[in-house]
């Protein structure tokens, strides 16, 4: 197995070794830049939707942003309890996202639904992964935010498609 980059940390008395949370640093870093592209992807599709259930999406796509926004604030300090330097600027956000750009010139309901989605299971994705990679690495309580991130994501997707999913009588 290759050997990971290791962060620079600050000295800290935390009990985990330096390695795990070099390695759980590292890990979180993805997912602040992922929260924070979201957190903008949320607010482009509240301020430019259109349709007839306008005021509707609208408010779900500002409520979206502000749970992404709480994300961010939760997982930046996790990293920096473990001794972490976060990078959380738009600009860092920007070269560490996992999520594709996000179109700027969508306006209908439905393409911002479907959209949104689509970061929204993407990121689902690797925060299924990222919960193993906490646990295998024995950091509970990152393992417990991530958790609790991947189900508020889950939940969020759950909201999103439920506007277009066709149900199969069949
Ligand atoms: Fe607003």
């Amino acid at each position: 197995m290759a050997t990971k980059r290791q962060p620079t940390l600050h000295p800290t008395k935390h009990p985990l070794s330096e390695n795990t949370r070099g390695a759980m640093v590292e890990l979180l870093q993805t997912h602040l830049a992922t929260a924070l592209d979201l957190t903008y992807q949320t607010k482009q599709a509240h301020w430019n939707v259109k349709g007839m259930n306008f005021i509707a999406v609208h408010k779900l796509f500002d409520e979206l942003h502000e749970t992404a926004e709480e994300y961010v604030d939760s997982i930046a300090e996790r990293l920096t309890a473990l001794g972490g330097q976060a990078k959380g600027t738009v600009q860092a956000a920007s070269e560490n996202s996992i999520l594709e750009p996000y179109p700027l010139d969508l306006v209908d309901s439905e393409a911002h639904l479907r959209r949104l989605s689509d970061s929204y299971a993407v990121w689902s994705k690797a925060l299924m992964a990222a919960i193993s990679e906490a646990s295998e690495a024995g950091d509970d309580l990152t393992e417990d935010l991530i958790t609790e991130v991947g189900r508020g994501i889950d939940e969020a997707l759950y909201f999103l498609e439920s506007h277009f999913q066709v149900v199969k009588t069949d």
